[in-house]
């Protein structure tokens, strides 16, 4: 049992907060934005994914003084060299829509030989002293020709992980995608670091 009771998940994504709520032991209880008193937009404007989380997980301790992870995630596709990674958010545009960033992407891949992408997610963790740790968690996979499945979110109608049975992520339940997920991958990491101190 983490000597820590409670941590705040600096994210005001509800999918984000659905998929990491059951990896979580009994006794440690997560803490979303609102329930700090947090209602702004977290900073994230570095070029990593390392930076961005660090950032959003620094911001939290200074302004709110809780201990907190952030998380930030990318699409690294192969015939895209790496793209739209740190930008996935924002692939199509500022807008951030999920719907717009999917067709460009299979806009982008349109006669690709190589489909193959992974997700990475980094997850740092700022702690009440200051310190802040980073885990990592990735899993490969292909983009699909079009979008199937309804669940999820992001990219998930067009990723299929290697792991899995076909499927893409927004076919799969949530407990499915935990099972191999990227973010799930992190943050099993940062829960074996919490138990451990
Ligand atoms: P961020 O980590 O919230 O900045 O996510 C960057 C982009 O990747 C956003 O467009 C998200 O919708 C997308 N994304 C993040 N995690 C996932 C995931 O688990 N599945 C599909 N898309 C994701």
């Amino acid at each position: 049992m983490p000597a820590i009771a409670q941590l705040c998940f600096a994210s005001n994504n509800e999918h984000k907060l659905a998929e990491i709520r059951p990896l979580l032991p009994a006794g440690l209880t997560l803490l979303s934005l609102a329930d700090i008193g947090c209602h702004e937009e977290l900073p994230e404007t570095q070029d990593t994914l390392e930076g961005n989380a660090r950032q959003k997980a620094e911001y939290v301790l200074q302004h709110y003084s809780v201990a907190c992870f952030a998380d930030d995630t990318g699409l690294e596709v192969t015939a895209l060299n790496g793209a739209p990674g740190v930008y996935s958010a924002r692939y199509a545009g500022p807008q951030r829509l999920a719907e717009d960033n999917v067709t460009k992407l299979l806009q982008e891949l349109t006669g690709a030989a190589d489909r193959s992408a992974r997700f990475r997610t980094v997850v740092a963790l700022a702690e009440a002293d200051g310190t802040v740790r980073e885990f990592a968690g990735e899993v490969d996979g292909h983009i699909t020709e079009a979008g199937r499945g309804a669940r999820g979110f992001g990219y998930d109608p067009v990723f299929v992980p290697a792991e899995g049975d076909g499927r893409t992520f927004a076919e799969m339940t949530s407990a499915e995608k935990n099972r191999i997920s990227h973010r799930a991958r992190a943050v099993m990491k940062l829960l074996a670091f919490l138990n451990e101190e």
